[in-house]
Parts: structure tokens; sequence; C-alpha cells
């Protein structure tokens, strides 16, 4: 059965969502306060860079079946599903999450809203909101009591979005009655008939479990990163180490990936709200270990500019650094929070010369970072340079020929900071070769 849904909110996770429910072959209404990305949405271009999306966009707006809109009345007369997918940042001078965005989308959906209707947060929230927002809906919309609330987290990562989207490890459902549980099974009927495993629960469960997961992949990332901490001081080699415990299948080699640590629009202000959110619950004990976890990936950039700093005999300060990456990690364009960039950062206000080049995140960066000197290529970007820091592990700095590189550099000096080149061959070509919580 089909179903008539809008989607508020237009970011990664909306658009996605907005074309993965058009793929599924539902009825769908887009909706952003910003004109500019509906027109660019409408017209089947995607303002970032995600693999795929752009193709799925396509493809429901030539079915018919998705369009865009900025008016909240519009999406009112329209769905009887309405996903909220818009965005929760840090807020600023805090570690809590600012809820303006979601504020203000119920705010202007509920005074149109008067027929039933099921409301669906995907966001990533406080627990707890959704209670909140579903008295508010109660409160603000003339079909009261029949506008409904329910929580549907995303797990979609970025780089994967079209594929987490369609093909999800589990569908979660935090409900308040089974009428709502059956409208979700519906939606998602066809990815459910392809075995997707769908888990129910209550509102705050369903809000826990989207910042549980992603603090407990911070934890993965973190704890091997302290394992590096501990191999640089003994001289052990943490990506052995990290290939070893892997091989347990209880711990498993996911997220146990060494390096640079974990950035983007997820991880890091996901931690920070939850730890927020246990104080304000009187629990904070329960999460002052995502303190640690917080440092120890802050503490990873921070020893990334101090292996630059040695290599270069104890200052940057007038050198030429080339920096390979900006985004928070590969095949995307995002940097926010993102170490690549906050390294390159660290360097060039400690008087370096700081050429970067990524892939698909120069617009991002030189938006956000007008000061570093950005190159078109890696062959421009390490030209006559002093080091080279390999900080976001593109496809195509791992397929670099270090001798083709070596013959254009001024010195063949690499740090990797995402153990993804292969040492030996480096260190074959003449490089001096480090890398975080690896033998010099
Ligand atoms: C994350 C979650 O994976 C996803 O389920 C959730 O919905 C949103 O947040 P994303 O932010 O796209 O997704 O990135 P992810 O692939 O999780 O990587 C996060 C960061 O951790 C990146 O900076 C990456 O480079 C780093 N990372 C990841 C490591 O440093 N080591 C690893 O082993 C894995």
């Amino acid at each position: 059965m089909t179903h008539r849904i809008t989607v508020v909110g237009t970011g990664y996770l909306g658009t996605t969502h907005a074309a993965a429910m058009a793929e599924l072959g539902h009825q769908v209404l887009g909706m952003d306060v910003d004109a500019e990305r509906v027109s660019a949405l409408a017209e089947g271009r995607v303002p970032m860079y995600e693999p795929g999306l752009e193709d799925l966009l396509r493809r429901a707006l030539a079915s018919g079946r998705l369009r865009f809109t900025t008016d909240p009345a519009e999406v009112a007369a329209f769905g009887d599903v309405h996903f909220l997918c818009v965005g929760t940042p840090q807020r600023a001078g805090s570690y809590a999450a600012d809820l303006r965005q979601v504020d203000e989308a119920v705010d202007e959906l509920a005074p149109h809203l008067a027929r039933p209707a099921l409301v669906v947060g995907k966001s990533t929230v406080p627990v707890g909101t959704a209670q909140r927002l579903a008295r508010r809906l109660r409160d603000r919309s003339p079909a009261g009591a029949s506008v409904e609330l329910a929580w549907n987290p995303e797990f979609l990562r970025e780089g994967y979005a079209v594929h987490d989207s369609l093909h999800p490890d589990r569908i979660v459902f935090g409900v308040s009655s089974a009428v709502a549980e059956a409208t979700l099974r519906a939606v998602y009927a066809p990815l459910i008939d392809a075995g997707a495993p769908v888990v129910v629960g209550d509102l705050p469960t369903s809000e826990l479990v989207k910042v549980a997961a992603n603090s407990f992949l911070a934890t993965k990332i973190s704890f091997i990163n302290a394992m590096a901490e501990l191999c640089e001081a003994t001289g052990a080699d943490v990506t052995v180490l990290s290939a070893a415990l892997g091989m347990d299948p209880r711990i498993g080699n996911q997220f146990l990936k060494p390096g640079l640590g974990f950035g983007g629009g997820c991880l890091p202000k996901d931690i920070r709200a939850f730890m927020a959110r246990a104080g304000e619950l009187g629990v904070d004990q329960a999460l002052t270990f995502l303190r640690e976890v917080d440092a120890i990936n802050q503490r990873r950039r921070a020893r990334t500019v101090d292996l630059a700093r040695e290599e270069l005999g104890g200052s940057v300060a007038g050198r030429t650094v080339a920096v390979l990456g900006a985004a928070f990690k590969p095949d995307s364009d995002d940097i926010r929070d993102s170490p690549a960039l906050e390294v390159a950062v660290a360097i060039h206000e400690e008087g370096a010369a700081v050429r970067v080049y990524d892939p698909k995140a120069m617009g991002n960066a030189r938006r956000r970072y007008p000061l570093l000197d950005y190159r078109d290529s890696v062959t421009s970007a390490v030209e006559g340079a002093d080091l080279v820091l390999h900080l976001t592990e593109w496809a195509e700095f791992r397929a670099l020929d270090p001798d083709a590189i070596g013959a254009l550099v001024g010195a063949r000096r690499i740090v990797d900071g995402r153990n993804a080149l292969d040492a030996e061959r480096w260190r074959a070509a003449g490089w001096t070769y480090r890398a975080l919580g690896r033998p010099s």
C-alpha cells in the first residue's frame, strides 16, 4: 500500500529519506525552509556529495512520486505520515543539543494538521524530547489527540546513505500505539519483506538506541586510539594489535581502525549531547566515560600536530606542508568537526605554509577556512613540500605511487594520520614514514 508521506528538512538525512520513500513507491513531498535548496532538489541537484543520491533523487523526480515545497500548509494538507529530518547540532557554548530546528518544525506544521496524522521523528535527539514534542503537537494541532508522534531513528552513514536507507541493518520504531506501529510497518513494508529486522519499543527507548549506538562506535574508535597511545610509549604497532583484536568475533574488526579519530556531524556532538542529557537526568556518572572517549579523540589530533613538528625538527614555522584530505572521512564532502582540517589549521597557526587538497570537500573547506592554501590536485599540493600529511583516507591517496610523489616533494617525509598507506612501500621508496601508534 502506498502512503502520502512528507519529509521535513532536506539535509543528508531528509533528502535521502525522501528519495528512498519515493523509491519504495510512496507519494512524497519534501519540505525545507531554504528556498534555494528546494529549487535545487526539485531540479535534481543534490547540494552535497553523497554517492548515488543524485541518481536516486532523479529517479524519484522522474517517477512523479517526489516533489518539494517550502510551505508547511501544503505539507499538512498532502501527507498522512510526516517525517521530521531536521538537524540537531551542538548548541553554541554548551555540550547540549540545539533543538530549535525540531521545535520550529513542529510549531510550523502543527497549526495546519486538521486531520489524523502520524508525525515521525528521525533526527537524533536527547532522550525525552519525543514525549515533549508529542504533547506540543497535540496542544497545537486542530486535530488534537488524533495527531500521534512516533520515533524512527536513522542510522545512515555519510558516503553510504543510499545503501543504508534501502538496506538497513535494522528498523527501529518508537511508538505509543498499535496504530502507529502498523502505519510504520506499512510504510517500510518493502524493506521489511526484504528481510530488514524491526525492533519496536517506546519513545524514550527508540531515542536512546541512536545515541547509544553512536556512543558505542565512538568508544570503540577511542579504545583503539588509546591503545595507540600505549603503542607509542612502548614501540608496539597498533595496526597489528587492532588486526589481532578484530579477529575475535566478540570484538569484531569494524570501527577498530586507529588513526586521527572520529569527526563529522554526528559522533562528536552526539556523545556530548548524551553527556549533557545524562547530567540533566541526574545520572551523569553513567556517561563520564564518554568524557574520556572525547578526550582521547581530541588528543589524536594534537598528537598528529606533534608528529608534524617532530618530523620538521621541532617547528613547522616557515615550512611547507601538504595536507591530503579535508573531509571528516572519505566519500564525503562534509567538513563538520573534521580532524583533517583541525590539524591543517593548527599547523597553519604555528606558521607553516599549508596546502590542502581534497577530492570533494574543497568548496566547503575554503568557505570555512579561507586562509589555507587550497590546491586543485595532489601534484600541486605536494610540489616542493617539506612534509606530506595524509589525513583523510580517500582511495585516490591510498593509490598514490610513492616514487612518483617523491619526485615532486622537497623532502620525502610523510605522516599517515589514517594508517591507510603501505608503510613498507613508502619506506622502500626512501620516505620517512610516520604513523599514529606505530614504531618509526
Ligand atoms: C555515524 C554512524 O556510523 C551512523 O550510523 C550514524 O547514523 C551517523 O553517525 P558518519 O558520521 O557518517 O556516521 O561516519 P562514520 O562512518 O561512523 O565515521 C565517523 C568517524 O569515525 C569518521 O571521522 C571516521 O574517519 C572515523 N573512524 C571510523 C575511525 O577513526 N576509525 C574507525 O575504525 C571508523
